[in-house]
């Protein structure tokens, strides 16, 4: 396993709209291995494929942050059929690091997932499940979660990502 470079807020292929799998192979398992393990390494929630350079509907997530294997879900192809209610809470992104904000999402959400053998699942998630399946298949549609808000606001976000990357 490896620990990959995450593209960084402003990067072009974040913005991509990312491509549908085929068949399942050896290759992407090691992706997904070499994902878990980078969204371990900086304390992520989960990543999404764009996040490392790779096209794909492709997403991990773990809300145990590596203390639970059975926690951790692999997003292939999903799409969300369902959200119910409203929660709010901070939000952030391995691509956009030390910048959070407060961010309303639906409180429960149900997607439609491929299986990596090829069949589909239905996952519900509440609370930060549901906060991160938003979040990871905005990714895989090209949206990161700051554009959610206003160009003032984002701009104002900017400038501080701008100013700490610097140092
Ligand atoms: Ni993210």
């Amino acid at each position: 396993m490896a620990v990959l470079p995450v593209l960084t807020w402003g990067d072009p292929r974040l913005k991509q709209n990312s491509q549908d799998i085929g068949e399942w192979t050896p290759e992407l398992e090691k992706l997904v291995a070499d994902m878990f393990e980078t969204s371990l390494f900086e304390e992520g929630v989960g990543l999404a494929a764009p996040q490392v350079g790779v096209n794909l509907n492709l997403a991990v997530i773990d809300c145990s942050c590596g203390e639970d294997p059975d926690q951790r879900i692999i997003l292939i192809n999903p799409e969300i059929i369902r959200e119910e209610g409203v929660q709010s809470g901070s939000e952030g992104c391995l691509s956009i690091p030390g910048i959070r904000e407060e961010l309303e999402r639906p409180q429960k959400v149900t997607i439609r997932n491929r299986t990596r053998d090829g069949g589909w699942q239905e996952l519900t998630g509440e609370d930060l499940m549901a906060r991160a399946f938003c979040h990871e298949i905005d990714h895989l549609r090209g949206r990161l979660f700051v554009e959610y808000f206003g160009p003032v606001k984002r701009q104002f976000l900017q400038r501080k990502y701008q100013k700490q990357t610097k140092g």
